[in-house]
């Protein structure tokens, strides 16, 4: 079997920006943003973006490409007969595969409650996730929205069946492999996504009294400013971009020796960012008008599938269309990006273990299927509120997110400043971008960057990460 490649530039692009926007882009992009100052968090994260994130972003797509293969298989070489302590860096790259295998389960339970969500706004009346709309549970009257989501996510089967029915698609296109599932899957979702998107986008700033949510989203309100506006743009940077999990490595090292890997990393930086950006302008002026500043707290789940089902019931009619549509936007979204962490998974035990690309699929399936069992019970009869070092309260999936963003991510990203930086140093990663004669951008930025910012920057964003700063 010839090695998997990407057959076109563009569908490498499309591939890793598909990856790089999904539910972190629609449910905390916007809601950031206007928590930590509107405009001012946007020209941080743009700077940051343009600095950080294009560091780590080209440094791990190089680690793929020089040495064709996944974190495994790339730190291994990349680490081989360095002295004892560099040498242990090493497990670098298989901390880089855990990562996607813990989260690879509940991307996938959190896609089966959009597939719900798609299904719900075709079959039930928008009238019922009205926000006055009240249901009638055990005796007490509850908020319709919120009821309807917790009854799902805490009823037996659904929950499970959803989520298998997500997985089964996801793992249909990896089992297709490189050119023939994800390159053509995400060739033809991507652009559906952005067309969906800005079709809603348009929508929504025709709303009466848009400009006001628009001016709340962009304008800058320097009060809102602080430390914690850099931590958490560079929190959001890093998941947005799916930097340190494996993925940028694995598809870097099914892309082309003879393509241009400078302006493909410009071009998915762009695309994850027009997307997260977009994304605001879709739910700002929306949850604005329909639920003023008090909707304007909800994000993730509750932003979601809580207060955003009861924005389209605001919309009327439309209502259903809208949503429906919205929800099938997202969905395009997660499973781009749940393809992208399969596929890290699936190739780093071809890497590791030498298995064919059936057998590999074939056992992560059944790892994810065990895992996102055990989450959607999490809702049910294996439910517990634990704490986390943040403060916030959890459940198993909320406790998976936490550990490989929060603690992994950081850590993983820090592991591959040590690599590029001080093991097999900057040039090397200069001269692979370059070896075609490509011009390298902001290369002295990207050494200091890769060298010294970056590791102090997540060395701060771990600190941030375990409640320091709370
Ligand atoms: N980048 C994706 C998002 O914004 C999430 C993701 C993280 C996907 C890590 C793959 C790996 O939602």
């Amino acid at each position: 079997m010839g090695k998997n490649c990407f057959s076109s530039r563009i569908g490498y692009v499309l591939a890793a920006a598909g990856s790089a926007v999904g539910l972190g882009n629609i449910w905390r992009f916007p809601y950031l943003t206007a928590k930590y100052g509107g405009g001012i968090f946007l020209l941080t994260y743009l700077i940051l973006i343009l600095t950080f994130g294009y560091s780590l972003l080209i440094a791990e797509n190089c680690l793929g490409r020089m040495t064709g293969k996944g974190p495994i298989g790339a730190f291994r070489d990349l680490c081989a007969g360095k002295d004892s302590f560099l040498g242990k860096v090493s497990i670098g790259g298989w901390l880089n595969s855990i990562a996607p295998v813990i989260i690879v389960p509940y991307y996938c339970v959190i896609g089966g409650w959009v597939i719900k969500y798609c299904v719900a706004m075709l079959t039930t009346p928008i009238s019922q996730f009205h926000k006055d709309a009240t249901i009638m549970v055990d005796g007490v009257l509850k908020d319709a929205s919120t009821t309807y989501f917790t009854q799902f996510i805490t009823s037996t089967w659904e929950p499970i069946l959803y989520f298998l029915l997500f997985a089964a698609i996801l793992i249909a296109v990896v089992a297709m492999g490189v050119e023939k599932g994800i390159e053509r899957f995400n060739k033809i979702l991507m652009p559906l996504l952005v067309v969906m998107c800005v079709g809603i986008c348009i929508y929504c700033c025709f709303l009466p009294n848009a400009g006001e949510g628009l001016r709340y989203y962009l304008l800058p309100d320097k009060s809102q400013f602080s430390y914690m506006t850099v931590v958490a743009a560079m929190g959001q940077l890093f998941f947005s971009l799916s930097i340190a999990m494996g993925i940028m490595v694995t598809y870097g090292s099914y892309f082309r020796d003879d393509h241009n890997l400078m302006k493909s990393v410009n071009q998915i930086e762009f695309f994850d960012t027009l997307v997260a950006f977009l994304a605001g302008v879709m739910i700002i002026p929306a949850v604005f008008v329909f639920l003023g500043e008090e909707g304007m707290r909800s994000s993730g789940p509750g932003l979601m599938f809580e207060a955003l089902p009861r924005v389209f019931a605001e919309m009327g009619s439309i209502g259903n269309a809208v949503g429906c549509m919205f929800f099938v936007m997202v969905l395009l979204a997660a499973l781009t990006s749940a393809m992208s962490l399969m596929e890290a998974v699936v190739a780093s035990l071809i890497d590791a273990f030498g298995w064919t690309r059936s057998r590999a699929t074939v056992f992560e399936a059944a790892v994810a299927a065990a895992m996102g069992a055990v989450i959607c019970f999490g809702y049910n009869f294996l439910y517990f509120e634990a704490v986390l070092p943040n403060g916030s309260k959890a459940q198993i999936l909320d406790i998976l997110d936490y550990l490989s963003n929060n603690i992994l991510m950081p850590l993983l990203a820090i592991g591959t400043c040590i690599l590029i930086g001080w093991i097999i140093k900057p040039k090397t990663v200069i001269d692979e971008v370059t070896k075609n004669g490509e011009r390298f951008g902001r290369r002295g930025l990207y050494v200091v960057m890769i060298r010294f910012i970056a590791p102090v920057l997540l060395f701060v964003l771990l600190r941030g990460s375990v409640g320091v700063f709370k």
